[in-house]
Protein backbone atom coordinates (compact mmCIF):
# COMPACT_ATOMS: atom_id res chain seq x y z
CA UNK A 1 0.00 0.00 0.00
CA UNK A 2 1.48 3.45 -0.92
CA UNK A 3 2.65 5.75 1.82
CA UNK A 4 1.23 8.78 3.11
CA UNK A 5 4.31 10.66 1.06
CA UNK A 6 3.61 8.51 -1.92
CA UNK A 7 0.11 9.58 -2.30
CA UNK A 8 1.14 12.99 -1.70
CA UNK A 9 3.78 13.10 -4.22
CA UNK A 10 0.80 11.10 -6.68
CA UNK A 11 -1.45 14.17 -5.88
CA UNK A 12 0.63 16.47 -6.55
CA UNK A 13 2.03 14.72 -9.89
CA UNK A 14 -1.75 13.69 -11.11
CA UNK A 15 -4.32 16.76 -10.05
CA UNK A 16 -3.69 20.48 -11.69
CA UNK A 17 -2.13 23.10 -9.27
CA UNK A 18 -5.09 24.90 -8.55
CA UNK A 19 -6.86 21.67 -7.19
CA UNK A 20 -3.87 20.49 -4.86
CA UNK A 21 -4.01 24.27 -3.32
CA UNK A 22 -7.69 24.34 -2.88
CA UNK A 23 -7.62 20.70 -1.44
CA UNK A 24 -4.63 21.76 1.25
CA UNK A 25 -7.15 25.44 1.21
CA UNK A 26 -10.28 23.01 2.28
CA UNK A 27 -8.00 21.22 4.92
CA UNK A 28 -6.51 24.27 6.70
CA UNK A 29 -10.57 25.93 7.25
CA UNK A 30 -11.50 22.27 8.48
CA UNK A 31 -8.28 22.96 11.13
CA UNK A 32 -9.08 25.94 12.29
CA UNK A 33 -13.06 24.76 12.76
CA UNK A 34 -11.78 21.54 14.32
CA UNK A 35 -13.31 19.75 11.87
CA UNK A 36 -12.02 16.53 9.96
CA UNK A 37 -12.00 17.27 6.10
CA UNK A 38 -11.97 14.40 3.72
CA UNK A 39 -11.94 14.03 -0.41
CA UNK A 40 -14.03 10.97 -1.22
CA UNK A 41 -15.62 8.54 -3.39
CA UNK A 42 -15.18 8.24 -6.79
CA UNK A 43 -12.40 11.13 -6.77
CA UNK A 44 -10.14 9.21 -4.32
CA UNK A 45 -10.57 6.05 -6.46
CA UNK A 46 -10.00 7.63 -9.76
CA UNK A 47 -6.96 9.07 -8.43
CA UNK A 48 -5.29 6.09 -7.09
CA UNK A 49 -6.38 4.56 -10.56
CA UNK A 50 -4.56 7.05 -12.28
CA UNK A 51 -7.45 8.64 -14.43
CA UNK A 52 -8.95 11.92 -14.94
CA UNK A 53 -11.57 12.84 -12.45
CA UNK A 54 -12.25 16.40 -11.66
CA UNK A 55 -15.34 16.31 -9.53
CA UNK A 56 -14.13 16.52 -6.23
CA UNK A 57 -16.44 15.17 -2.90
CA UNK A 58 -16.09 16.44 0.34
CA UNK A 59 -16.84 14.85 3.39
CA UNK A 60 -16.65 16.77 6.44
CA UNK A 61 -16.35 15.13 10.01
CA UNK A 62 -18.89 18.00 11.66
CA UNK A 63 -21.32 20.53 10.68
CA UNK A 64 -20.83 20.45 6.97
CA UNK A 65 -22.67 23.76 6.13
CA UNK A 66 -20.79 25.56 9.02
CA UNK A 67 -17.39 24.43 7.12
CA UNK A 68 -19.01 25.44 3.64
CA UNK A 69 -20.22 29.02 4.59
CA UNK A 70 -16.87 29.29 6.58
CA UNK A 71 -14.39 28.44 3.52
CA UNK A 72 -16.83 30.69 1.40
CA UNK A 73 -16.30 33.53 3.77
CA UNK A 74 -13.09 33.24 3.25
CA UNK A 75 -12.20 31.99 -0.62
CA UNK A 76 -15.12 34.48 -2.18
CA UNK A 77 -16.98 31.56 -3.07
CA UNK A 78 -21.11 31.61 -3.67
CA UNK A 79 -22.77 28.96 -0.81
CA UNK A 80 -26.23 26.63 -1.95
CA UNK A 81 -27.15 24.71 1.87
CA UNK A 82 -29.69 21.76 1.92
CA UNK A 83 -30.51 22.22 6.20
CA UNK A 84 -32.58 19.33 5.77
CA UNK A 85 -29.33 16.86 4.68
CA UNK A 86 -26.99 18.55 6.12
CA UNK A 87 -25.02 19.30 2.73
CA UNK A 88 -23.63 22.33 0.71
CA UNK A 89 -22.47 23.46 -2.24
CA UNK A 90 -19.55 25.16 -3.20
CA UNK A 91 -19.30 27.46 -6.38
CA UNK A 92 -15.89 28.44 -6.54
CA UNK A 93 -14.93 31.49 -8.40
CA UNK A 94 -13.70 29.64 -11.18
CA UNK A 95 -17.16 28.67 -11.46
CA UNK A 96 -16.03 24.80 -10.66
CA UNK A 97 -18.55 23.38 -7.96
CA UNK A 98 -17.94 21.46 -5.28
CA UNK A 99 -19.89 19.29 -3.04
CA UNK A 100 -19.77 19.04 0.70
CA UNK A 101 -21.20 16.58 2.78
CA UNK A 102 -21.49 15.72 6.42
CA UNK A 103 -21.33 12.92 8.68
CA UNK A 104 -23.42 15.11 11.34
CA UNK A 105 -25.50 12.38 12.89
CA UNK A 106 -27.85 14.82 15.49
CA UNK A 107 -29.48 12.72 18.56
CA UNK A 108 -31.97 14.13 20.22
CA UNK A 109 -32.14 12.60 23.74
CA UNK A 110 -35.73 14.10 24.27
CA UNK A 111 -37.75 16.74 23.51
CA UNK A 112 -36.21 20.35 24.25
CA UNK A 113 -32.47 19.27 25.07
CA UNK A 114 -29.98 20.47 22.71
CA UNK A 115 -29.06 17.44 20.07
CA UNK A 116 -25.79 15.89 20.36
CA UNK A 117 -23.12 15.88 17.52
CA UNK A 118 -21.82 12.72 17.02
CA UNK A 119 -18.28 13.51 15.57
CA UNK A 120 -16.36 10.52 14.45
CA UNK A 121 -19.06 9.01 12.09
CA UNK A 122 -16.89 8.91 8.72
CA UNK A 123 -16.97 5.24 8.96
CA UNK A 124 -20.49 4.75 9.36
CA UNK A 125 -20.88 7.60 6.53
CA UNK A 126 -18.65 5.48 4.34
CA UNK A 127 -20.61 2.46 5.33
CA UNK A 128 -23.75 3.77 3.42
CA UNK A 129 -21.54 3.57 0.06
CA UNK A 130 -22.55 0.84 -2.68
CA UNK A 131 -19.16 -0.69 -3.28
CA UNK A 132 -15.45 -1.03 -1.30
CA UNK A 133 -14.01 0.90 -4.18
CA UNK A 134 -15.94 3.82 -3.40
CA UNK A 135 -15.49 4.20 0.33
CA UNK A 136 -11.83 5.67 0.34
CA UNK A 137 -11.43 9.01 1.63
CA UNK A 138 -8.48 11.16 1.46
CA UNK A 139 -7.77 13.01 4.65
CA UNK A 140 -6.99 16.55 3.95
CA UNK A 141 -6.14 18.47 7.26
CA UNK A 142 -2.86 19.58 7.05
CA UNK A 143 -1.05 17.52 9.72
CA UNK A 144 -2.70 14.59 7.79
CA UNK A 145 -2.56 15.52 4.12
CA UNK A 146 -2.53 12.72 2.23
CA UNK A 147 -3.64 9.79 4.61
CA UNK A 148 -5.72 7.38 3.22
CA UNK A 149 -8.80 6.18 5.54
CA UNK A 150 -9.85 2.73 3.65
CA UNK A 151 -11.84 0.65 6.26
CA UNK A 152 -13.68 -1.94 4.28
CA UNK A 153 -10.90 -2.89 2.24
CA UNK A 154 -10.79 -0.50 -1.17
CA UNK A 155 -7.45 -0.31 -1.76
CA UNK A 156 -7.31 -4.41 -1.98
CA UNK A 157 -9.87 -4.54 -4.43
CA UNK A 158 -8.97 -1.70 -6.28
CA UNK A 159 -5.50 -3.83 -6.67
CA UNK A 160 -7.30 -6.57 -7.45
CA UNK A 161 -9.98 -5.22 -10.02
CA UNK A 162 -13.32 -6.22 -7.91
CA UNK A 163 -16.17 -4.89 -7.66
CA UNK A 164 -17.52 -5.98 -4.37
CA UNK A 165 -20.12 -4.39 -2.20
CA UNK A 166 -19.89 -3.89 1.45
CA UNK A 167 -22.77 -6.22 2.90
CA UNK A 168 -25.58 -8.85 1.52
CA UNK A 169 -28.43 -6.30 1.91
CA UNK A 170 -26.69 -3.90 -0.32
CA UNK A 171 -28.69 -4.67 -3.80
CA UNK A 172 -31.96 -5.00 -1.43
CA UNK A 173 -31.58 -1.49 -0.15
CA UNK A 174 -30.76 0.22 -3.35
CA UNK A 175 -31.32 -1.89 -6.02
CA UNK A 176 -29.89 0.55 -8.99
CA UNK A 177 -26.71 -0.32 -7.60
CA UNK A 178 -27.05 -3.95 -9.93
CA UNK A 179 -27.00 -0.99 -13.33
CA UNK A 180 -23.81 0.96 -11.13
CA UNK A 181 -22.07 -2.26 -10.70
CA UNK A 182 -22.14 -2.96 -14.41
CA UNK A 183 -20.85 0.80 -15.28
CA UNK A 184 -17.90 0.44 -12.65
CA UNK A 185 -17.08 -3.00 -13.75
CA UNK A 186 -16.95 -2.24 -17.82
CA UNK A 187 -16.11 1.22 -17.38
CA UNK A 188 -13.03 0.07 -15.56
CA UNK A 189 -12.47 -3.36 -16.38
CA UNK A 190 -12.38 -4.69 -13.76
CA UNK A 191 -14.79 -7.87 -12.34
CA UNK A 192 -17.59 -8.42 -10.22
CA UNK A 193 -16.52 -10.31 -7.51
CA UNK A 194 -18.53 -13.28 -7.03
CA UNK A 195 -20.16 -13.18 -4.33
CA UNK A 196 -21.28 -9.99 -5.19
CA UNK A 197 -22.59 -11.08 -8.93
CA UNK A 198 -24.48 -14.00 -6.62
CA UNK A 199 -26.22 -10.96 -4.62
CA UNK A 200 -26.60 -9.28 -7.82
CA UNK A 201 -28.55 -12.24 -9.71
CA UNK A 202 -30.37 -12.87 -6.58
CA UNK A 203 -31.84 -8.94 -6.32
CA UNK A 204 -32.69 -9.55 -10.28
CA UNK A 205 -34.85 -13.18 -9.65
CA UNK A 206 -36.34 -11.35 -6.72
CA UNK A 207 -37.39 -8.79 -9.30
CA UNK A 208 -36.30 -5.61 -6.81
CA UNK A 209 -34.93 -4.01 -9.89
CA UNK A 210 -39.05 -3.63 -10.37
CA UNK A 211 -39.49 -1.14 -7.25
CA UNK A 212 -36.91 1.53 -9.19
CA UNK A 213 -38.44 4.98 -10.44
CA UNK A 214 -38.90 5.87 -13.73
CA UNK A 215 -36.56 8.96 -13.18
CA UNK A 216 -33.63 6.73 -11.42
CA UNK A 217 -33.67 3.76 -13.87
CA UNK A 218 -33.62 6.50 -16.80
CA UNK A 219 -30.38 8.12 -14.97
CA UNK A 220 -28.72 4.69 -14.37
CA UNK A 221 -29.84 3.71 -18.17
CA UNK A 222 -27.95 6.81 -19.28
CA UNK A 223 -24.94 6.70 -17.07
CA UNK A 224 -24.43 3.70 -18.62
CA UNK A 225 -24.86 5.18 -22.22
CA UNK A 226 -23.27 7.83 -22.03
CA UNK A 227 -19.74 5.76 -20.96
CA UNK A 228 -16.86 5.42 -23.66
CA UNK A 229 -17.75 2.52 -24.55
CA UNK A 230 -21.52 1.78 -23.61
CA UNK A 231 -21.46 -1.40 -25.56
CA UNK A 232 -19.68 -3.81 -23.25
CA UNK A 233 -21.97 -2.66 -20.42
CA UNK A 234 -25.29 -3.10 -22.32
CA UNK A 235 -24.05 -6.66 -23.08
CA UNK A 236 -22.95 -7.43 -19.67
CA UNK A 237 -26.41 -6.03 -18.59
CA UNK A 238 -28.05 -8.55 -20.75
CA UNK A 239 -26.06 -11.45 -19.22
CA UNK A 240 -27.37 -10.44 -15.98
CA UNK A 241 -31.04 -10.07 -16.73
CA UNK A 242 -31.19 -6.28 -16.21
CA UNK A 243 -32.88 -5.52 -19.45
CA UNK A 244 -36.38 -6.70 -18.55
CA UNK A 245 -36.75 -3.94 -16.28
CA UNK A 246 -36.67 -1.41 -18.88
CA UNK A 247 -38.71 -3.14 -21.30
CA UNK A 248 -40.07 -6.62 -20.82
CA UNK A 249 -39.29 -7.63 -24.55
CA UNK A 250 -36.01 -6.12 -24.88
CA UNK A 251 -33.55 -8.70 -25.82
CA UNK A 252 -29.84 -8.47 -26.61
CA UNK A 253 -28.51 -9.96 -29.85
CA UNK A 254 -25.91 -10.32 -32.39
CA UNK A 255 -28.56 -7.11 -34.00
CA UNK A 256 -28.37 -5.18 -31.34
CA UNK A 257 -24.35 -5.80 -31.14
CA UNK A 258 -24.50 -4.90 -35.20
CA UNK A 259 -26.25 -1.55 -34.82
CA UNK A 260 -24.38 -0.25 -31.77
CA UNK A 261 -21.35 -0.55 -33.92
CA UNK A 262 -22.90 1.16 -36.61
CA UNK A 263 -24.26 3.70 -34.31
CA UNK A 264 -20.85 4.61 -33.12
CA UNK A 265 -19.47 4.52 -36.50
CA UNK A 266 -22.14 7.00 -37.40
CA UNK A 267 -21.31 8.93 -34.41
CA UNK A 268 -18.00 9.25 -35.41
CA UNK A 269 -18.40 10.25 -38.93
CA UNK A 270 -20.52 13.25 -37.27
CA UNK A 271 -17.87 14.45 -35.69
CA UNK A 272 -15.25 14.71 -38.54
CA UNK A 273 -18.43 16.53 -40.25
CA UNK A 274 -17.56 19.82 -37.58
CA UNK A 275 -20.95 20.54 -37.95
CA UNK A 276 -22.22 23.30 -35.08
CA UNK A 277 -25.31 21.03 -33.90
CA UNK A 278 -24.36 18.72 -30.86
CA UNK A 279 -25.40 15.57 -30.71
CA UNK A 280 -25.90 13.85 -27.60
CA UNK A 281 -24.33 10.01 -28.34
CA UNK A 282 -26.09 8.16 -25.47
CA UNK A 283 -29.65 9.00 -27.03
CA UNK A 284 -28.06 7.37 -30.82
CA UNK A 285 -27.48 4.47 -28.26
CA UNK A 286 -30.66 4.53 -26.78
CA UNK A 287 -32.73 4.18 -29.88
CA UNK A 288 -30.38 1.68 -30.71
CA UNK A 289 -30.93 -0.59 -28.02
CA UNK A 290 -34.63 -0.07 -28.02
CA UNK A 291 -34.91 -0.79 -32.27
CA UNK A 292 -36.54 -4.03 -32.04
CA UNK A 293 -39.68 -2.39 -29.77
CA UNK A 294 -42.27 -1.63 -31.80
CA UNK A 295 -44.11 1.77 -31.57
CA UNK A 296 -46.30 1.00 -28.40
CA UNK A 297 -43.71 -1.19 -26.61
CA UNK A 298 -41.00 1.83 -27.41
CA UNK A 299 -43.56 4.63 -26.08
CA UNK A 300 -44.19 1.73 -22.96
CA UNK A 301 -40.02 2.10 -22.50
CA UNK A 302 -40.48 5.58 -22.56
CA UNK A 303 -43.43 5.64 -19.92
CA UNK A 304 -41.45 3.14 -18.27
CA UNK A 305 -38.12 5.25 -17.83
CA UNK A 306 -40.44 8.49 -16.98
CA UNK A 307 -39.17 10.21 -20.03
CA UNK A 308 -39.32 13.94 -19.59
CA UNK A 309 -41.97 15.84 -21.84
CA UNK A 310 -39.00 17.52 -23.17
CA UNK A 311 -37.14 15.07 -24.52
CA UNK A 312 -40.18 13.33 -25.39
CA UNK A 313 -40.72 16.54 -27.94
CA UNK A 314 -37.54 17.40 -28.82
CA UNK A 315 -36.30 13.92 -29.79
CA UNK A 316 -37.74 9.91 -28.70
CA UNK A 317 -41.35 11.14 -29.47
CA UNK A 318 -40.40 11.36 -33.44
CA UNK A 319 -39.19 7.84 -33.65
CA UNK A 320 -42.38 6.89 -35.62
CA UNK A 321 -42.00 9.96 -37.99
CA UNK A 322 -38.45 9.62 -38.71
CA UNK A 323 -38.80 5.48 -39.54
CA UNK A 324 -41.66 6.28 -41.81
CA UNK A 325 -39.74 9.15 -43.72
CA UNK A 326 -36.40 6.97 -43.77
CA UNK A 327 -39.04 4.07 -45.29
CA UNK A 328 -40.45 6.77 -48.02
CA UNK A 329 -36.59 7.53 -48.96
CA UNK A 330 -36.14 4.25 -49.29
CA UNK A 331 -39.00 3.35 -51.39
CA UNK A 332 -37.90 6.39 -53.43
CA UNK A 333 -34.75 4.55 -54.36
CA UNK A 334 -36.24 1.68 -55.11
CA UNK A 335 -37.88 3.98 -58.01
CA UNK A 336 -34.41 3.98 -59.46
CA UNK A 337 -34.69 7.25 -60.75
CA UNK A 338 -32.67 10.25 -58.28
CA UNK A 339 -34.79 12.03 -55.90
CA UNK A 340 -34.85 15.44 -55.59
CA UNK A 341 -32.63 17.22 -53.56
CA UNK A 342 -36.13 19.12 -51.85
CA UNK A 343 -37.65 15.72 -51.44
CA UNK A 344 -34.82 14.60 -49.32
CA UNK A 345 -34.82 17.64 -47.80
CA UNK A 346 -38.33 17.80 -46.82
CA UNK A 347 -38.19 14.47 -45.19
CA UNK A 348 -35.30 14.91 -43.00
CA UNK A 349 -35.77 18.40 -41.66
CA UNK A 350 -37.12 18.88 -38.67
CA UNK A 351 -35.56 15.27 -37.51
CA UNK A 352 -33.49 15.87 -35.00
CA UNK A 353 -29.82 15.00 -35.43
CA UNK A 354 -29.98 11.41 -32.80
CA UNK A 355 -32.54 10.03 -34.50
CA UNK A 356 -30.89 10.97 -38.31
CA UNK A 357 -27.87 9.31 -37.42
CA UNK A 358 -29.92 6.39 -35.90
CA UNK A 359 -31.50 6.28 -39.56
CA UNK A 360 -27.61 6.13 -40.64
CA UNK A 361 -26.79 3.37 -38.43
CA UNK A 362 -29.83 1.07 -39.15
CA UNK A 363 -29.91 1.60 -43.24
CA UNK A 364 -27.83 -1.79 -44.23
CA UNK A 365 -28.29 0.00 -47.48
CA UNK A 366 -25.51 2.45 -49.28
CA UNK A 367 -27.56 4.62 -51.01
CA UNK A 368 -29.39 5.90 -48.41
CA UNK A 369 -26.56 6.20 -46.10
CA UNK A 370 -25.27 8.57 -49.00
CA UNK A 371 -28.49 10.41 -49.33
CA UNK A 372 -28.56 11.03 -45.09
CA UNK A 373 -25.01 12.36 -45.55
CA UNK A 374 -25.73 14.32 -48.39
CA UNK A 375 -28.76 15.71 -46.69
CA UNK A 376 -26.87 17.02 -43.66
CA UNK A 377 -23.05 18.14 -45.13
CA UNK A 378 -25.16 19.65 -48.45
CA UNK A 379 -28.72 20.69 -47.92
CA UNK A 380 -29.41 21.19 -44.62
CA UNK A 381 -27.96 24.16 -44.30
CA UNK A 382 -29.16 25.91 -47.13
CA UNK A 383 -30.68 29.34 -46.96
CA UNK A 384 -32.26 31.61 -49.83
CA UNK A 385 -30.26 34.09 -51.10
CA UNK A 386 -32.84 36.42 -51.44
CA UNK A 387 -34.25 38.37 -47.71
CA UNK A 388 -37.48 39.07 -46.39
CA UNK A 389 -37.44 42.25 -47.73
CA UNK A 390 -36.55 41.65 -51.35
CA UNK A 391 -39.55 39.92 -51.24
CA UNK A 392 -41.41 42.46 -49.73
CA UNK A 393 -40.16 44.71 -52.47
CA UNK A 394 -41.49 42.61 -55.32
CA UNK A 395 -45.20 42.80 -53.86
CA UNK A 396 -45.16 39.43 -52.09
CA UNK A 397 -48.04 40.24 -49.27
CA UNK A 398 -47.26 39.25 -46.08
CA UNK A 399 -49.42 36.51 -44.65
CA UNK A 400 -49.73 32.42 -45.73
CA UNK A 401 -48.20 33.11 -48.87
CA UNK A 402 -44.92 34.67 -47.75
CA UNK A 403 -44.21 31.18 -46.04
CA UNK A 404 -45.40 29.14 -49.23
CA UNK A 405 -43.39 31.08 -51.71
CA UNK A 406 -40.42 31.25 -49.46
CA UNK A 407 -40.70 27.15 -49.52
CA UNK A 408 -40.76 26.79 -52.82
CA UNK A 409 -37.82 29.35 -53.58
CA UNK A 410 -35.81 27.21 -51.22
CA UNK A 411 -37.08 23.84 -53.15
CA UNK A 412 -36.15 25.46 -56.19
CA UNK A 413 -32.65 26.25 -54.49
CA UNK A 414 -32.29 23.02 -53.29
CA UNK A 415 -32.81 21.06 -56.52
CA UNK A 416 -30.72 24.13 -58.35
CA UNK A 417 -33.57 26.00 -60.11
CA UNK A 418 -32.21 29.03 -58.69
CA UNK A 419 -28.93 29.92 -58.86
CA UNK A 420 -28.45 33.74 -58.24
CA UNK A 421 -30.81 36.29 -55.98
CA UNK A 422 -31.73 37.63 -59.25
CA UNK A 423 -33.27 34.18 -60.26
CA UNK A 424 -35.13 33.35 -56.84
CA UNK A 425 -36.63 36.90 -57.88
CA UNK A 426 -37.85 36.29 -61.09
CA UNK A 427 -38.82 32.55 -59.80
CA UNK A 428 -40.88 34.72 -57.21
CA UNK A 429 -42.79 36.97 -59.54
CA UNK A 430 -43.53 34.06 -61.56
CA UNK A 431 -44.90 32.33 -58.38
CA UNK A 432 -47.08 35.61 -57.44
CA UNK A 433 -48.60 35.79 -61.01
CA UNK A 434 -49.57 32.17 -60.92
CA UNK A 435 -51.35 32.93 -58.12
CA UNK A 436 -49.49 30.62 -55.41
N1 LIG B 1 -23.48 6.00 -4.13
C1 LIG B 1 -24.05 4.88 -3.57
N2 LIG B 1 -25.20 4.35 -4.07
C2 LIG B 1 -25.79 4.93 -5.16
C3 LIG B 1 -25.23 6.07 -5.74
C4 LIG B 1 -24.06 6.59 -5.21
O1 LIG B 1 -23.52 4.36 -2.60
N3 LIG B 1 -26.91 4.42 -5.65
C5 LIG B 1 -22.23 6.56 -3.57
C6 LIG B 1 -21.01 5.93 -4.23
O2 LIG B 1 -20.17 5.40 -3.26
C7 LIG B 1 -20.32 7.05 -4.96
C8 LIG B 1 -20.90 8.31 -4.34
O3 LIG B 1 -22.16 7.94 -3.77
O4 LIG B 1 -18.93 7.02 -4.82
C9 LIG B 1 -21.09 9.40 -5.38
O5 LIG B 1 -21.95 8.96 -6.43
P1 LIG B 1 -21.63 9.24 -7.96
O6 LIG B 1 -21.23 10.64 -8.12
O7 LIG B 1 -22.75 8.70 -8.74
O8 LIG B 1 -20.42 8.23 -8.14
P2 LIG B 1 -18.96 8.38 -8.70
O9 LIG B 1 -18.22 7.25 -8.06
O10 LIG B 1 -18.41 9.74 -8.55
O11 LIG B 1 -19.23 7.97 -10.19
P3 LIG B 1 -18.72 8.64 -11.55
O12 LIG B 1 -17.28 8.27 -11.64
O13 LIG B 1 -19.55 7.95 -12.60
O14 LIG B 1 -19.00 10.10 -11.42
Amino acid sequence: EPSEREIVHHVNRRLPEATVALLRELGRTGERLGMAVYGVGGFVRDLLLDIDNQDVDITVEGDGILFAETFARQHGCRVRSHQAFGTAVLVLPTGGKLDIASTRLEFYESPGVLPTVERSSLRRDLHRRDFTINTLALCLNPDRFGRLIDHYGGQKDLREKMVRVLHNLSFVEDPTRCFRAVRFEQRLGFHLEPHTEGLLRTAVRMGLVERVGGKRLLGELTSILREREPLPAVRRMAALGLLPFIHAELRFGDDVEHLFAESERALAWYELLYLPTPVEAWAVYFLALTDRLDSPKYRETCTRLAMPGRWLQRLFGHRHRAIKHFQALRQGLRGGVSIANSRVYALLRNIPIELLLYGLARSGQEELRRLVSHYLVRLAHVTLLSTGADLHDIGVPPGPSFGRIKERLLAARLDGEVRSRDDELEFARRLLKDGV
